[in-house]
């Protein structure tokens, strides 16, 4: 499908003090990103993670990289194993990184090295309920998150969960960089509309990456 923004050139719009959105940042290598999506998948497949509360997510998830975020009974946590397979997640892909790298430096975190990428693969209604990135040992480092397909509303709020909200639309191509006083703000995606996107079809996939070291 003809895309008439695909040449549009990337724009910053600041959301809060330490966090930046880096509109259609992405877009270049969306469809590399993809492809390498699905191929990883095909390694460590999505799974709906049940939560230590007994609550299975909504959102679909799969990880690369040299650590993966996952759940057991006990809690989060962030582990070398895939549980599923019982083999380690897929390596990080060099699309991956060098857009991880590109992104934390446009945003004006220099050193952001990430092991852990989190894929999350939301489909019609799938939502992400407030709450931190406080799992990961490193917190001086940033969160590096870039959505690809279907729009999604994004919630971004403060230290505490009763913070005000801010609420933007997430598209294609979109990154959003958080970190310093915004490390540890609330965060959630409201349930997904559903939408046909030409590069995702039905579904919105967002790349996550942490340094948990
Ligand atoms: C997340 O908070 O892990 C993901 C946010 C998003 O899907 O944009
Ligand atoms: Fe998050």
């Amino acid at each position: 499908m003809l895309d008439l923004f695909a040449d549009e050139a990337p724009w910053q719009e600041p959301l809060a003090e330490g966090a930046v959105i880096l509109r259609r940042f992405a877009c270049a290598d969306a469809q590399s990103l993809i492809a390498q999506i699905f191929r990883l998948a095909e390694q460590s497949p999505f799974r709906q993670m049940v939560t230590p509360g007994g609550y299975t997510m909504s959102v679909a998830m799969t990880n690369c990289g040299e650590a993966g975020w996952t759940t057991d009974k006990h809690g989060y946590l962030y582990s070398p194993i895939d549980p599923q397979t019982q083999q380690p997640w897929p390596a990080m892909p060099a699309v991956f990184r060098q857009l991880s790298d590109a992104a934390s430096k446009a945003a004006g975190y220099a050193d952001f090295v990430p092991d852990a990428c989190l894929i999350n693969r939301y489909a019609p209604g799938a939502k992400l309920s407030l709450h931190q990135d406080k799992d990961e040992r490193n917190l001086q480092q940033p969160i590096v998150s870039v959505s690809l397909g279907l729009p999604a509303v994004f919630q971004f709020g403060g230290l505490k969960r009763s913070d005000p909200l801010t609420r933007v639309m997430l598209e294609h191509g979109d990154v959003v960089v958080w970190g310093g006083p915004s490390r540890l703000f609330y965060h959630g995606i409201l349930p997904l509309k559903a939408g046909r996107h030409p590069a995702t079809d039905e579904f919105r996939f967002n790349l996550t990456f942490r340094c948990t070291r």
